[in-house]
C-alpha cells in the first residue's frame, strides 16, 4: 500500500516537471525577462551561486558527479535544465590557459602555452605586442572550449614583497592600466571573456580572504583603482572579479561602493561582477565547515551578481532571502539579467565547436619574442653584452640555470607541454656550455627539484614556495673554469605564488649561498680578466644594490614562459635588442619603501587590519618625492644602442581642454632598437600634496635602425592633469604652471616644457564613497 501511494506521488511529480518543463520559457527563444520571471527562488539562487568547483586543478569528478566540459576549469555558472540554461566555463589565467593536460580515458593532450609572466608582459611597455599576446591566449581559451579567462591580474605592487606581484603588472596605475586594456581587447577580439581581477587592493596574501585594508578614498582612486578604470572604460572585459579583502571594513565583494556607485554608475560598466573562490568567507576553516556562508544578501545588495565557486549553504541562504524578501528585488534581478547577457553572449550559448587544437607553434613563437622583449637589462659594464663569440665555452652557474623557471605558482601556473632551460637555449643559439659543471649541476638539481616537489606534494594546496639551496663549486673547480671558459653566467631564481607572501631573507636579499657563489665566480673570473654575467629569472624584485657592483653584466629575464631558454639566448646573442623597462622601484633596502613600515598589518602573527598610510606614495612617487635613492629606478632599462630626444613640441602652452605633444626619438647608436618613451607631469600643489612627478603617458617606438628616427605623439585631458581632491569629491586640474618632463626613465629626464593652466578645471566631480572606518594618518608630502 505504501509502495503504491508513493509511485502515483512519484508519477504525479513527474507529469507536473514534463508540464512546467513544457510551459517554461525556453532559455533559446525566450526574452531575459521572461526567464527570469518564470526562475523559482531556487533557481534564481543556482544562478547566482556557481555549481562548486568540479574539475578544479585537475580533480577527476567523482561517480554520480556530472562530467566537467574542461579538466581542471575553475568553475563556471551553473545550467538550469528546465529552463534551457547552459552551463559555460571559466577557466585562470594570466601567463596562459591553466587546465589540465591529461583527461580520464583519453590518449589525447591538451596543453596550453606558458606565456611570460603579467610583470614580464608589462616590462615591454609595448601595448600593441601585449594585444597580440591576448589574441593568442584567446586563441586557446576559446579553441579548449572555455567561455572566461580569468585574467588579467591588475593589482598593483604596493610592496615588493607580495607573493602574487609577479601575476600583476606595476606600481603605477597607468601602466597597469593600458597592458591589461591591450591584453582584454586581444582576448575579447575572438569573442571569449576575461575577468579583470582582483577588484581591488588586493595586495597581500597574508590573511588574504578577510584581512581589513584601510585606505584613504585618495589612494584608491589615484592608485588601487585607476588602473582598472582606465582598463575597464577602454576595453569592456566581459567580467570583474572582486578582491578577497575587505576595503574600510566591507567585502570588496559586499561594497556598494565599489561595485555600485564607482564601477557601474561613475564608470559605466555594464559586464558580470563575480567573486574570487569563496569571497566572502572569513577563512579556510569557514569554507570547510558545514552550512557556513558568506553575507550573500549583502553580495548580492552591493551588486556582486556571482558567487564564485558556490557552494550549497550559500544557494540555500540566497534561496531563501529571495523567498522571504529580504535581499533586495531589484539587486537579485539585476544580477540575474547580467548573468544571463553574459550566457547569451558566450560561445557556448553560439555552439561554438571548438577544436582542442590551437595553434601552439604559432604562439611559442608569440612567447618567445614577448618575453625578450620583456628582458631588461639592468647593466652592462663595456658592453659585454651581447655576448657573440661562440668559439669558447661558457661555465654556467646557479642551480636555475639547470632548472629555470618559466612561470609562478598556483592559479597564475599553467601547464605547457615544454619549457626551454636557459641550457637548451644557449645550446640551441650554438653556445657551448661547459661539460663538466653541466655533469656536477645536473644530477644535484635534480635532486633538489625532486626534494622541494615531494616537499610540496605533502603539503598538498596550501604549499609555499622555497627557493632551491644553490651549489657551491669548489673554488678551485672555479678557478679552472675561468682560464678554460670564455665568460661566466650565474642565475638566480625565485618563485613564489597564492596565499603566501614573499620574506624579506633569503628572498629579497640574496641567502649566504647566493652571495657565495657570486664572490667565489667573480673573484675567479675576474683574476682571468673574465667577465660575470647574471641571469634574473625572477617573479618580483630583489636586492642588488649590495651585489651588483660586483658583476658585469645583469639581464632581468623574469619568468619569462616556456620559451624562457631562447628568449634569453635572444637577447644574449644581440638576435633582439632588449627594449624593456622596469614597471617598479628596486630599491637598495627593503625599508626603504613607505609601504614597508605598513606591510601586512596588525597584528603580526596574523593581521586583520592593514593601514595604507603611505596613501598615494607607493614606488616612484614615494622614491622621487622624499628624495629617497633607489639601486633601480622605475622606467629603467638599458639597451645595446644609444637614443637621442629632440623636438619636444607642445600643441599649446595654455591648457584649456587638451594639449598635444609631440616628441622625436632618435637611434644614435650602432644597432638596430626600440625606445620606449616617458611622459611625467609635475603639477602645482595648492589644494592637495602632489608627488613631484607622475607618469601620464609612455609610448615605444617601432624598430628603429641605427641614425632613424620617430616622433611620438601623445594627448593630454584634464583628466589626466587631475589629482583627487577629498574633500570637494572631484578630479581636478589646479591651476599653475605645469611642468612636461620626457624622460628614459622617472630619473632620466631628456627634456622638458612647461603650460600654463589658467583656473581650476574640475575634470569630473563624482560621489563621496570609502570612508575610514578608523583614524588613520596618511603620509603627505
Ligand atoms: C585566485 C584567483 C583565481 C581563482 C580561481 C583564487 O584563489 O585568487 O585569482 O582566479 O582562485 O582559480
Amino acid at each position: 500500500m505504501k509502495s503504491k501511494i508513493s509511485i502515483v506521488a512519484f508519477l504525479a511529480l513527474l507529469s507536473f516537471k514534463a508540464l512546467t518543463a513544457q510551459n517554461a520559457p525556453q532559455y533559446e527563444k525566450a526574452s531575459i525577462d521572461e526567464l527570469i520571471n518564470a526562475m523559482t527562488p531556487e533557481e534564481k539562487a543556482k544562478l547566482l551561486v556557481g555549481p562548486g568547483m568540479p574539475g578544479y586543478a585537475g580533480l577527476v569528478p567523482l561517480e554520480g558527479e556530472p562530467d566537467v566540459r574542461v579538466l581542471g576549469e575553475a568553475g563556471g555558472n551553473d545550467q538550469i535544465p528546465r529552463l534551457g540554461i547552459p552551463e559555460t566555463v571559466f577557466a585562470d589565467g594570466p601567463a596562459g590557459l591553466r587546465i589540465e593536460p591529461k583527461r580520464q580515458n583519453d590518449p589525447n593532450t591538451y596543453y596550453a602555452t606558458a606565456f611570460p609572466v603579467g610583470t614580464a608582459l608589462a616590462s615591454t611597455w609595448n601595448t600593441d605586442l601585449i594585444e597580440s599576446v591576448g589574441e593568442a591566449m584567446g586563441e586557446e581559451v576559446k579553441e579548449y572550449g572555455v567561455d572566461v579567462l580569468l585574467a588579467p591580474a591588475l593589482n598593483i605592487h604596493r610592496n615588493p614583497l607580495n607573493g602574487r606581484n609577479f601575476e600583476y603588472y606595476s606600481e603605477d596605475p597607468l601602466v597597469a592600466g593600458k597592458i591589461a586594456s591591450a591584453y582584454i581587447k586581444g582576448i575579447q577580439s575572438h569573442d571569449v571573456g576575461t575577468s579583470i581581477k582582483h577588484f581591488a587592493a588586493n595586495n597581500q596574501e597574508t590573511n588574504r580572504l578577510a584581512v581589513n585594508a584601510h585606505i584613504s578614498e585618495r589612494a584608491m582612486r589615484e592608485i588601487y583603482l585607476r588602473g582598472f578604470e582606465i582598463a575597464i572604460k577602454e576595453s569592456k572585459p566581459w567580467t570583474v572579479m572582486t578582491a578577497y579583502n575587505k576595503l574600510n571594513g566591507t567585502y570588496a565583494s559586499a561594497s556598494n561602493d565599489l561595485l555600485t556607485t564607482i564601477l557601474r554608475d561613475e564608470w559605466g560598466y555594464e559586464g558580470l561582477v563575480m567573486t574570487d573562490w569563496f569571497g566572502g568567507y572569513p577563512g579556510f576553516e569557514s569554507i570547510l565547515e558545514e552550512g557556513s556562508v558568506s553575507d550573500v544578501v549583502a553580495q548580492i545588495n552591493a551588486g556582486n551578481d556571482l558567487l564564485m565557486p558556490g557552494t550549497e549553504a550559500q544557494r540555500e541562504a540566497l534561496a531563501k532571502a529571495i523567498e522571504e524578501g529580504t535581499v533586495n528585488e531589484e539587486a537579485v534581478n539585476a544580477s540575474l539579467r547580467r548573468i544571463l547577457e553574459y550566457i547569451r553572449k558566450s560561445p557556448t550559448t553560439d555552439n561554438y565547436k571548438f577544436s582542442n587544437k590551437p595553434d601552439l607553434e604559432a604562439h611559442a613563437e608569440v612567447t618567445r619574442k614577448v618575453a625578450a622583449e620583456g628582458m631588461i637589462l639592468l647593466k652592462n659594464e663595456d658592453n659585454v653584452l651581447p655576448f657573440t663569440d661562440k668559439s669558447g665555452s661558457i661555465a654556467v652557474f646557479g642551480d636555475h640555470s639547470y632548472s629555470f623557471i618559466a612561470g609562478g605558482t598556483g592559479s597564475g601556473d599553467v601547464n605547457e607541454a615544454y619549457s626551454i632551460s636557459l641550457l637548451q637555449g644557449l645550446d640551441n643559439a650554438g653556445y657551448t656550455v661547459d661539460e663538466e659543471l653541466q655533469n656536477l649541476y645536473e644530477p644535484f638539481v635534480a635532486q633538489a627539484v625532486e626534494n622541494e616537489n615531494k616537499r610540496r606534494e605533502e603539503i598538498g594546496l596550501l604549499a609555499d614556495n622555497k627557493r632551491l639551496p644553490e651549489m657551491l663549486p669548489e673554488d678551485k673547480l672555479v678557478e679552472a673554469k675561468a682560464k678554460s671558459a670564455d665568460v661566466a653566467v650565474i642565475t638566480l631564481g625565485r618563485n613564489s605564488g597564492e596565499q603566501f607572501d614573499r620574506k624579506i631573507d633569503d628572498d629579497f636579499y640574496l641567502g649566504q649561498d647566493e652571495v657565495k657563489l657570486i664572490n667565489t665566480v667573480t673573484k675567479a673570473f675576474h683574476a682571468e680578466g673574465k667577465k660575470v654575467i647574471v641571469i634574473l629569472n625572477i617573479g618580483g624584485v630583489i636586492e642588488t644594490a649590495s651585489w651588483k657592483d660586483k658583476v658585469d653584466a645583469i639581464l632581468l629575464a623574469w619568468q619569462p614562459g616556456q620559451e624562457g631558454g631562447n628568449s634569453v639566448a635572444d637577447v644574449f646573442s644581440g638576435e633582439v635588442n632588449p627594449s624593456g623597462k622596469l614597471t617598479m622601484t628596486f630599491p637598495i633596502d627593503y625599508n626603504h619603501h613607505a609601504s614597508a613600515a605598513n606591510w601586512l598589518g596588525e597584528p603580526v602573527q596574523k593581521p586583520t587590519d592593514v593601514y595604507y598610510k603611505e596613501g598615494i606614495y607607493i614606488g616612484y612617487r614615494y622614491f622621487n618625492t622624499f628624495d629617497v635613492k633607489s639601486s633601480y629606478e622605475f622606467g629603467y632599462g638599458s639597451s645595446y644602442t644609444t637614443f637621442e630626444y629632440s623636438d619636444l613640441k607642445l600643441s599649446t602652452s595654455n591648457f584649456e581642454d587638451e594639449v598635444e605633444v609631440s616628441v622625436k626619438v632618435t637611434n644614435t647608436g650602432e644597432v638596430a632598437g626600440k625606445e620606449i618613451v616617458q611622459l611625467y607631469v609635475s603639477a602645482p600643489a595648492n589644494l592637495v600634496d602632489k608627488p613631484t612627478q607622475e607618469l601620464k603617458a609612455f609610448g615605444k617606438t617601432k624598430t628603429l635602425k641605427p641614425g632613424k628616427s620617430e616622433t611620438l605623439k601623445f594627448t593630454l585631458s584634464p583628466k589626466d592633469l587631475a589629482s583627487f581632491v577629498d574633500d570637494q569629491s572631484a578630479w581636478i586640474a589646479e591651476k599653475g604652471t605645469y611642468t612636461l618632463k620626457i624622460g628614459a626613465s622617472s630619473l632620466d629626464i631628456k627634456l622638458k616644457d612647461e603650460f600654463e593652466v589658467s583656473s581650476n578645471i574640475t575634470a569630473e566631480k563624482v560621489n563621496n564613497t570609502f570612508d575610514l572606518d578608523t583614524e588613520m594618518p596618511v603620509l603627505k608630502n
